[in-house]
């Protein structure tokens, strides 16, 4: 039987999800909220059923990594809104895997949206709100202590990994992947052993998706550019991946969005830092 995680503050209160403490102290509780933030928080809003249908959806992507042994901080759902997850020592970057020109790359290279990349390319960005997680080199991430070369290198080869496969489960379902962001996390054995880990979430606020024929934008940027019809895309995606809940499950579960961590009386006096 699993065991079922008790109930107790939030540890962690981010921008888009709450973490709260697993049955043991190796796990976490990741919690998806509605809420949406775009422009490192500048624009803020709550899409309904995002929290449900992007934990549906990172679960299918992490079980599927999983399956061909990429390794994962994943390990299983709870409920609508909550996975289980191993609670790693987070690496305080971003790493955004581009296969489609788009976004901030087009913005910083002057290339046309839709220009198909001669070869993925894997950039590195320091997670820092305040400072709009501004593009770094594995010279910054090294002379800053923020990851080891080995560890760079763990993290570049399990990226291309999960991005050649994501690109074939994204396009047997008539999607395209533009391109997502990763985090990584690392965990430290008892003999000292560090090993890295993929973490947080693959879901359409991480990933850019445009449908094959269409080109029709599929992911967070119809709410970053107010292109209407946001919580439409994401159950499309759920939909295609056949994790579309029922209309009655959603709606519950939209009700029962205070579960865990607001129930609490979560209060921001109450949130602290995992590390
Ligand atoms: P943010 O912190 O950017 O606002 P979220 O709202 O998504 O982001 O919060 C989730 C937080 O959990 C992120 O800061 C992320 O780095 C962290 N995280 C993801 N996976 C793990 C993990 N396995 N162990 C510890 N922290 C994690
Ligand atoms: P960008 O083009 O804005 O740099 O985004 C690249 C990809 O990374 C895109 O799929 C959206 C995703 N992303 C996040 O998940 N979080 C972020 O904070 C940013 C800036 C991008
Ligand atoms: N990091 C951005 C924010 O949280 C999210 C994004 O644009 O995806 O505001």
């Amino acid at each position: 039987m699993r065991k079922v995680p008790h109930r107790s503050q939030p540890l962690y209160e981010g921008k888009a999800k709450i973490l709260l403490p697993g049955p043991d102290p190796s796990t976490l509780v990741q919690h998806f909220k509605d809420d949406a933030t775009a422009f490192n928080n500048a624009k803020r809003a709550t899409i309904e059923g995002k929290g449900v249908l992007n934990n549906l959806i990172s679960e299918y992507m992490f079980q599927a990594l999983s399956e061909i042994g990429l390794a994962n901080h994943f390990l299983h759902r709870i409920n609508m809104r909550e996975q289980l997850i191993r609670k790693l020592e987070m690496i305080p970057l971003e790493v955004v895997v581009r296969n489609i020109a788009a976004g901030s790359f087009c913005e910083r290279y002057g290339c046309k949206e839709g220009t198909v990349l001669p070869r993925s390319i894997v950039e590195y960005c320091l997670k820092d709100d305040k400072l709009a997680d501004p593009p770094v080199s594995e010279d910054h991430i090294t002379a800053f202590g923020w990851a080891h070369p080995q560890e760079i290198d763990d993290m570049l080869s399990l990226a291309l990994r999960a991005n050649d496969f994501l690109q074939g489960v994204f396009r047997a379902v008539g999607l395209r992947l533009v391109d997502f962001k990763l985090e990584f996390g690392r965990s430290v054995e008892d003999n000292g052993d560090v090993a890295i880990w993929l973490a947080d979430e693959i879901s359409p606020d991480t990933c850019r998706l445009w449908d094959r024929d269409s080109q029709e934008k599929l992911d967070k940027d119809r709410f970053r550019h107010d292109l209407g019809k946001v919580e439409r895309a994401y159950r499309e995606v759920a939909r295609r991946l056949g994790v579309l809940p029922s209309n009655s499950a959603l709606k519950n579960s939209g009700a029962a969005k205070k579960s865990a961590a607001e129930k609490n009386g979560k209060s921001s006096e109450s949130i602290r830092s995992v590390e």
